[in-house]
């Protein structure tokens, strides 16, 4: 049985991830999609809400997964058997430090990366752009799930209000 890990931010996760987790899922027996801890960026939803909206947007994809990681993502392979990571890549911009990562990675632990090719039409796609676009009242419904959307606008109306603060993962993770 082949188990891959999908790691990632997903702060929120997109179509650009949800293409690549879809097409993992194709490959491999099961895809683990692992939200990781960030301690040194702030971030719009929390671990547990990331959680919930990834699960939401993949239930119809049955060896889909999702789970959360504090920590290196070697030890999260390690401790769950995992041999091989599975990431997106958009463009050369994304290649200079994705291969560090999946070369330490190896030299780490052993773990393999399989880097799958973006479809053309999400090279452009960033969590990141998205929310700078959204937070400024553009247009991107046609990037992200409609539940995911939804959850993002109505975050971003409580930031703007002061109503919700940025969240550190750390203070989520309750450190
Ligand atoms: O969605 P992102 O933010 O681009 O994902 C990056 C992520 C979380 C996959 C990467 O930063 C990571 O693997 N973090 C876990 C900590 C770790 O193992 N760091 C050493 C990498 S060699």
């Amino acid at each position: 049985m082949k188990r891959v890990v999908c790691p990632g931010s997903f702060d929120p996760i997109t179509h650009g991830h949800l293409d690549i987790i879809g097409r993992a899922s194709e490959i491999y027996d099961e895809v683990v999609i692992a939200v990781l801890v960030n301690r040194e960026k702030s971030s719009l939803f929390t671990v547990e809400e990331r959680i919930e909206m990834i699960n939401e947007t993949v239930k119809g994809l049955k060896n889909v997964t999702v789970d959360s990681w504090s920590g290196l993502l070697v030890d999260y392979c390690r401790a769950n058997s995992i041999s091989a990571i599975v990431k997106g890549l958009r463009a050369v911009s994304d290649f200079d430090y994705e291969l560090q990562m999946a070369q330490m990675n190896q030299e780490l632990a052993g773990v393999e990366t399989l880097f799958m090719a973006t479809r053309p039409q999400y090279s452009f796609l960033s969590s990141s752009l998205v929310k700078e676009i959204a937070t400024y009242g553009g247009d991107v419904s046609a990037h992200l799930p409609k539940t995911v959307l939804d959850l993002m606008q109505t975050r971003l109306a409580e930031v703007k209000s002061g109503s919700s603060a940025d969240n550190k993962d750390d203070e989520k993770a309750g450190r």
